[in-house]
């Protein structure tokens, strides 16, 4: 969808919504990007935010599931606007940077959803150094990179804020051997989420939230031992 059809989409939404959601007319809509959102729990805050009024960029490695999921969305009568983004490319983030600050001039909310738990993921003595490896490059250190490239434009909103969607399986207090690079990814998000709040403090809010238990792809339909 361009960016005039995704605009009047966005009104047409609005002008449905309840009095209840007041983010349309008084204040101009956040921007908020969400990474990951083909599907699972990105999927369902980009149509929990929109539904409210926000312009939501919902952004997939796959360009099919990433338009797919916005169509799905617009069926409901919820448009945001899809663009690519994989989040272990340098050149996938620059192309959003620069989409974001030529069409928008700022970004409010960035929240760093994407995440793998790799099928041989395993205790720590056992797992493949590899799927340590590209654990840590898409969980940790795409939101790492994401928010490198994307504070300039969180700079120019009045209320920034990262997220960093976590897991309390890289908590220390929770901390086992099992899922080793998954477990350690996280923890890496969270030191990172950390450093970053330290570093922005007073300009741009930037937290960690841990879901809990979804019922998703990754989460399953039973819950993890
Ligand atoms: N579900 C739970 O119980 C649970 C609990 C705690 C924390 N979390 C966290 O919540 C977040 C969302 O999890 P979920 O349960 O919704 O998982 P999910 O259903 O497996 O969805 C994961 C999403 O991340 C995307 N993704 C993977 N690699 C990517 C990359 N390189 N670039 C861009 N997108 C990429 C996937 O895209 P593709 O479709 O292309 O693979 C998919 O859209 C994750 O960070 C996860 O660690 C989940």
């Amino acid at each position: 969808m361009d960016g005039k059809g995704h605009r009047q989409g966005l009104q047409k939404v609005k002008s449905n919504q309840s009095s209840s959601s007041k983010l349309a007319g008084r204040v101009r809509a956040p921007i908020v990007l969400v990474t990951g959102a083909n599907r699972g729990i990105g999927f369902e805050i980009c149509r929990q935010l929109a539904a409210r009024g926000a312009e939501v960029i919902l952004t997939a490695r796959s360009k099919d599931a990433g338009n797919t999921a916005a169509s799905k969305l617009a069926a409901q009568k919820v448009i945001v606007h899809f663009h690519p983004l994989d989040v272990s490319s340098r050149k996938s983030i620059a192309e959003l940077r620069d989409f974001l600050k030529r069409t928008y001039g700022r970004l409010d909310v960035l929240i760093n959803n994407a995440g793998v738990i790799a099928k041989n993921d395993s205790r720590a003595l056992n797992v493949d150094m590899d799927t340590v490896r590209v654990t840590l490059e898409v969980n940790a250190f795409g939101p790492f990179h994401l928010a490198q490239a994307l504070v300039p434009l969180l700079q120019a909103s009045k209320h920034p804020r990262i997220v960093n969607v976590s897991s309390g399986m890289g908590a220390f207090l929770e901390m086992e051997s099992d899922y080793a690079a998954y477990r350690l990814s996280k923890t890496a998000l969270n030191a990172i989420t950390v450093m970053l709040a330290s570093e922005l403090r007073g300009r741009i809010a930037v937290n960690a939230a841990c879901p809990g238990w979804v019922k998703t792809d990754m989460g399953g339909r039973e819950r993890r031992a």
